[in-house]
């Protein structure tokens, strides 16, 4: 099963970055190409021919996508579904108009930007990253596609600590292809 694949092309590091922490390591799913291509397309399908539940049209306007893993699966499933990218980055290295949120870290607080007129006003989106934690960095983003008027349909990820209980933080169902428990 595709699921199966992909999880067996994941490494986890004990103690990184800190003692205790359990690292999640996506990067071997991506250095194989059937697995990174195994990955791809599983979202792809899920976001095209499963109904999510918010938007029983499937239409997706936007993939939005996280600084910075979140770089790496965004524009491929946009490419494919034929939507937009949109970077959701750290304060200051977009250039032009930017609409913030904060968001809190383990250590302090961190702020996420987005081009101002990067989503128009009814546009549906699709919020795209990694690994959800606590969530707050992907209801960050939510924030910033709610004040450019976006509809957030869904929050992708490939791994859910669901320990952490981070979907409960959010505007929309989260869809994860693997759960950490
Ligand atoms: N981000 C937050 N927690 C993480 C983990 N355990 N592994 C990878 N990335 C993370």
């Amino acid at each position: 099963m595709d699921v199966e694949y992909i999880k067996s092309h994941l490494r986890t590091h004990p103690d990184f970055p800190k003692k205790g922490i359990v690292f999640l390591d996506i990067f071997p799913l991506l250095r194989n190409p059937l697995a990174f291509e195994t990955l791809i397309t599983h979202c792809v399908h899920h976001l095209t021919s499963h109904t999510i539940p918010t938007s029983p049209s499937r239409k997706i306007d936007v993939i939005v996508g996280l600084d910075a893993r979140g770089f790496l699966l965004g524009p491929l499933i946009a490419l494919r579904l034929g939507a937009a990218f949109v970077p959701v980055r750290k304060q200051g290295k977009l250039p032009g108009q930017c609409v913030s949120a904060s968001y809190e870290k383990e250590y302090g607080v961190d702020i996420f930007e987005m081009q101002a007129d990067a989503i128009q006003a009814g546009q549906t989106v699709v919020v795209v990253d990694d690994l959800i934690a606590t969530g707050g960095s992907a209801k960050a983003a939510g924030e910033l596609i709610a004040k450019q008027g976006g509809r957030t349909l869904e929050y992708l990820f490939i791994i859910e600590l669901t320990f952490l209980k981070g979907a409960a933080n959010l505007d929309a169902p989260v869809y994860s292809i693997i759960q950490v428990n």
